[in-house]
């Protein structure tokens, strides 16, 4: 089974500061694009939150039409940028989100691995939670019928990224108590993010989690607990996580990173920045070299 990721697109209405700065719109579309026309395409794609940048009904209306051409199941679940209730009108016939209730959480058990989303959204802030509901849900899910091969997905990620705006305020509440539920499932082939604009992987609590690059706009590495938050147009990816049934001691998951084919037609040079009409972003000479 291939999952593909796609994350944090920050949609907005046409001329919003995201589409003027970074032109999410088009990089979303180009996204769909390229996972349309891979030659062995991913059975579901998932995508990791902050689907749109002000979470209002015109934008995911305009994420709707985006992503209609994905010629295979899209599963979405909110970031710190979407409005739940929103992105569930706007949605509603997408028939695994919950009708009611407050959180965005769901189980998906038509795959040969299971899905299980998360909602890590607390509103009005950048930093996420699992609160004790949330933590509840995920056990009985994980508890109810027996062990399989779970694949997880969720916003914020809850391990320590080494970027310190992540690990601080905009990291995620109750990953200490999601840890130990983890721990005691390792049936949890891996764990997938979004939210840090960049490719992390780690070895948390038994299983691989990891972070996607976005489709757009990059956050830049800065590593230590002073760092800040600043856009950088490097690439922008998809990844691909591919996974077959363990046999004996065999590899069971593999992640693949695919930078976005489509980049070099929207940004013929390959020198990012000059492109966007937006001022020179700062490792432009990196990408010149
Ligand atoms: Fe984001």
């Amino acid at each position: 089974m291939i999952i593909g990721q796609i994350t944090d697109f920050h949609v907005t209405t046409p001329g919003g500061e995201a589409d003027r700065r970074y032109r999410t719109a088009e990089h979303l579309e180009a996204a769909v694009a390229h996972l349309n026309a891979l030659a062995v395409r991913p059975d579901v794609v998932v995508a990791t939150g902050d689907l749109v940048d002000g979470g209002t009904v015109e934008e995911y209306q305009r994420l709707r039409r985006l992503l209609e051409p994905l010629t295979m199941p899209v599963y979405l679940i909110p970031g710190n940028h979407d409005d739940r209730a929103n992105l569930r009108t706007v949605f509603s016939d997408h028939s695994y989100l919950p009708r009611e209730g407050p959180f965005l959480h769901y189980a998906v058990e038509d795959h040969p691995l299971r899905l299980l989303a998360l909602d890590t959204v607390v509103p009005g802030e950048i930093g996420g939670a699992l609160c004790e509901a949330r933590l509840a849900w995920i056990e009985a899910r994980l508890t109810a019928a027996p062990p399989r091969p779970t694949f997880v997905f969720m916003h914020h990620p809850p391990f320590r990224t080494g970027v310190g705006w992540s690990d601080g305020a905009a990291g995620l509440g109750g990953a200490d108590p999601f840890g130990e539920t983890v721990s005691r499932h390792p049936e949890i082939e891996r764990i997938v993010c979004g939210h840090v604009h960049r490719p992390i992987q780690a070895h948390w609590r038994g299983t691989v989690a990891s972070t996607a690059p976005a489709t757009a706009h990059q956050l830049v590495l800065a590593l230590g607990p002073a760092s800040k938050i600043a856009a950088v147009m490097e690439p922008p990816a998809c990844q691909l996580h591919l996974w077959a049934a363990r046999r004996g001691r065999g590899q069971p998951h593999q992640l693949h990173w695919r930078v976005r084919d489509a980049l070099r037609r929207l940004n013929p040079t390959g020198s990012c920045g000059s492109h966007w009409g937006a001022p020179r972003p700062p490792r432009r000479a990196f990408w010149s070299r």
